[in-house]
């Protein structure tokens, strides 16, 4: 087993970059079915998501564009069950179909936040796409559209996820080691 160290902590392998590329495919032939006579806007929450984004995006085949966000919950491996945002909504969404990218769910509090936020800024529809969802913590009732790879409850880098910043540029994803 591949082992890794990330400032304190020790992570091992645990999904090659083989088997996220093909969750970002599944993914993105999903979107392509259900928007192709669309044109909607990727809004990309930074700064974790912008890996699966880039790579996302070069596979969807409609007319689309993508607008940054940065809201943040996290802090270390913890939740803050604060969302911060630190670059908010920058242009006019009135009436569009928006899909959230997102690398990681967990229990959804940056989701439903995001939610929110989109409502009153009166979009027309909104849908989450992410690299990855934490199936055993999410706990809302928003539906999540597209999930690249469903996980377990534990901290996991690389791919754009980060531990305190670091770990992003690692192109597999780590699980951390208890
Ligand atoms: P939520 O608001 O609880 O759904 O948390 C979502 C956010 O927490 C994501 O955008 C990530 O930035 C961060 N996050 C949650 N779990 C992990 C993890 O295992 N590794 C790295 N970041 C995570």
């Amino acid at each position: 087993m591949e082992k890794i160290t990330v400032l304190d902590k020790t992570f091992v392998k645990y999904i090659p970059v083989q088997e996220v590329n093909a969750a970002t495919e599944r993914v993105a032939q999903q979107i392509n079915e259900d928007y192709k006579n669309d044109k909607p806007i990727l809004l990309v929450n930074l700064n974790g998501a912008m890996i699966f984004a880039a790579e996302l995006l070069q596979k969807l085949t409609m007319p689309c564009r993508i607008s940054c966000i940065k809201f943040v919950s996290y802090s270390g491996m913890q939740s803050t069950h604060t969302v911060t945002p630190l670059i908010g909504l920058n242009e006019d969404l009135t009436g569009q179909r928006v899909i959230i990218v997102e690398d990681i769910v967990d229990t959804g509090e940056t989701y439903e936040h995001l939610c929110e936020v989109l409502q009153a800024a009166k979009v027309k529809d909104v849908r989450m796409a992410t690299m990855a969802l934490k199936t055993d913590v999410y706990n809302r009732s928003i539906p999540v559209h597209y999930v690249g790879l469903p996980i377990p409850n534990k901290f996991v880098v690389g791919h754009g996820l980060d531990y305190d910043g670091w770990g992003r540029n690692l192109p597999d994803i780590y699980q951390v080691c208890e």
